[in-house]
């Protein structure tokens, strides 16, 4: 949730903590702050709000206070304590001369916290991590790890209950940081005369490729020419080298004016390299992700768990695979999933899909899904995650790093490998002839061309926000796997325009969301194809029909060539002509655009970083 850095070297430590700050953004923007080392003694800079605010506050204090070649440095997402100064990380210890920064909750800080201040320590913060300076202080300062750091922090981390990502920092040890990790993440950076950390590689790409992730439960001691991975008991551990495949422009904006509209033009990129490598050229495959055909074949049911725009990704899935493979798929919300006794076997497949396989809901899903003795494959971008990590397979998604808070490439990525999984398990059950699987893969490999005449034709949505007038409500309605693009297109616009939206099955409406119509109401409706064979069409035109007879301004999506829906359109949004179960790739995407112009014109101009959101929401 929050995002961590650290630094060891030669190099003044400020810039280049800040920097990473500046790419850890997107996991948490309550506060950011930082400590160094190294140079005159422990300085602490720290700040409520985004790292804008950091920046004005270094130059208050001056940059030259904060010289020193070690530093580490937060950025919060905030759970326990509202977003002020004194919350805000790094916190440090009664002594002066320890400094902490904290990812994810320590679950027994009540009775830390009641220890500590029997002792006469007068906690300044009301976050659970300040209880991990004093502690390291303590145990630093007295008793049988008096004066060994390295001791004094096993001690310590040995006391936590929860999941945690530590970075201690001591004014006496400035040549070194001591981190750890149970459960949330930590990479170190390897570079040359300089070693980096950070809650993911995004913190670090600019200076190194070289990267080692740490296992559950290992603690990192780093200086500026090594690193040594021990254990919770002192013991030697090992960490899983990788060299990072990211590079720096991809977590840079490139010209864009925000990480979101750049990651919505790079998703003709995003589909194509997630379909990459799954055709043989004769049949699908899914090779690396460590499933068999007599895997697909043994499954007689599809369980999908996700959150957010995820689970929007597998509702799609659901209409999808049903209909490929004729098999039951359920989908749950993963925060309810575990909560709820569902019936899983042997034979049930649990589709897991997360963007940034750290998501707490998910992850604890997963780990209840395969005490039932189902299997789970996880749908995941991020390289080396835990969620990917717990499951029995899993199939990356190539979107390449999502930094916008709000998901749009990820989530097409999702939808194409969802698709993937589904003609894997049509071919292996035998459910769809070899021609109808490579008919549909061609036209899943037309889509990466026709997302790119979506992007072209932009300024069909440009002028809608211009022309709408106020909006303070807004629905959308679809049918089909039109619903999952209405849910996606809602939930878009709740987050970056703070907007009241809702999502519904077209048909529905008349079950009582209809009330809801007035005079000037915009409704977005996505049309499924007039090609199609089923009615889904029609009925969706009478919908139309039905609302505008009501007072509502109707935004339609629909296919080129579909003129049945122009006497009904106040504004008219036209998608390439593509098969309806392929529309969530090509419908969401003027969504986005929408959601983004009209977040703009209620002021919102940070797109990237909506209020009160994270990236990874590590906590549940
Ligand atoms: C919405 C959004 C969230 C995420 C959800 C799951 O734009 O980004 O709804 O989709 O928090 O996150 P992951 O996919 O990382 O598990």
């Amino acid at each position: 949730m929050c995002g961590i850095v650290g630094y060891v070297g030669e190099r003044e430590s400020l810039g280049i903590a800040f920097d990473a700050l500046r790419r850890m953004e997107y996991r948490g923007y309550d506060s950011a702050g930082i400590a160094v080392a190294g140079g005159p003694g422990l300085a602490v800079v720290k700040r409520a709000g985004k790292l804008a605010n950091l920046e004005d506050k270094i130059a208050e204090v001056g940059s030259e206070s904060l010289n020193g070649t070690t530093a580490i440095g937060h950025t919060r997402w905030a759970t326990h304590g509202r977003p002020t100064d004194e919350n805000a990380h790094p916190h440090v210890s009664y002594d002066g001369k320890v400094a902490i920064v904290h990812n994810g909750i320590i679950e027994n800080f009540a009775p830390l916290r009641d220890e500590l201040t029997q002792r006469g320590i007068e906690l300044r913060s009301e976050t659970d991590s300040e209880v991990a300076a004093h502690l390291l202080a303590l145990a630093y300062n007295e008793g049988e790890t008096a004066g060994d750091l390295r001791a004094s922090a096993l001690h310590v981390l040995n006391r936590l209950e929860g999941a945690f990502t530590l970075l201690f920092l001591h004014e006496d040890h400035p040549d070194q940081i001591i981190a750890a990790r149970r459960s949330t993440p930590l990479m170190v950076g390897v570079g040359e005369g300089e070693m980096f950390l950070g809650s993911d590689v995004a913190a670090f790409i600019e200076h190194t490729k070289e990267a080692v992730e740490l296992m559950q439960d290992s603690v990192v001691v780093i200086t500026k020419d090594d690193f040594e991975i021990l254990n919770f008991n002192g013991t030697p551990a090992e960490g899983k080298p990788f060299t990072i495949d990211w590079d720096l422009a991809a977590a840079e904006k490139g010209g864009f004016d925000s990480f979101m509209m750049k990651e919505i033009f790079e998703q003709p990129a995003a589909v194509r390299d997630t379909l990459a490598g799954h055709w043989d050229g004769n049949r699908v495959t899914l090779d690396e992700s460590n499933l068999t055909n007599d895997d697909l074949k043994s499954f007689d049911q599809v369980f999908v768990i996700a959150c957010g725009s995820a689970y929007h990704s597998g509702l799609a899935a659901k209409y999808a695979i049903e209909h490929w493979v004729r098999i039951p798929v359920q989908i749950e919300v993963a925060s309810e999933f575990r909560y709820r006794d569902p019936i899983l076997d042997e034979r049930t497949l649990v589709l897991a899909i997360s963007q940034s396989g750290e998501t707490a809901d998910t992850l604890e899903a997963v780990r209840h899904a395969k005490t039932q003795g189902a299997k789970v494959l996880a749908v995941c971008n991020t390289n080396g995650s835990q969620i990917p990590r717990e499951s029995d397979a899993v199939l990356y998604t190539h979107a390449g790093p999502e930094i916008g808070v709000a998901s749009t490439k990820a989530f097409l990525a999702q939808v194409a490998a969802n698709y993937i999984v589904g003609l894997a398990l049509a071919q292996a059950k035998g459910t769809k002839y070899p021609d109808e699987i490579r008919q549909i893969w061609d036209e899943l490999e037309s889509i990466p061309g026709k997302i790119a005449e979506v992007l072209g034709a932009k300024d069909q949505v440009d002028h809608i926000s211009e022309t709408l007038g106020a909006v303070k409500t807004m629905l959308f309605l679809g049918r089909g796997v039109g619903y999952p693009i209405a849910l996606e297109g809602a939930l878009k616009l709740k987050e970056l325009a703070y907007i009241h939206a809702e999502g519904f099955p077209a048909g529905e409406l008349k079950h009582g969301p209809i009330a809801l119509i007035e005079e000037g109401l915009p409704v977005v409706v996505i049309v499924p194809s007039p090609r199609g064979v089923s009615q889904l069409h029609s009925k969706i035109v009478s919908n139309i029909q039905e609302i505008r007879a009501r007072g509502a301004k109707t935004i339609v999506i629909a296919e080129e060539g579909d003129t049945a829906v122009e006497p009904y359109s106040n504004w008219l949004v036209r998608i390439p002509q593509t098969p309806t179960i392929m529309q969530p790739l090509l419908a969401t995407v003027p969504l986005q655009f929408l959601s983004a112009d009209i977040a703009r014109e209620n002021g919102n101009e940070d797109i990237d970083k909506p209020r009160n959101l994270a990236k990874s929401v590590t906590v549940e």
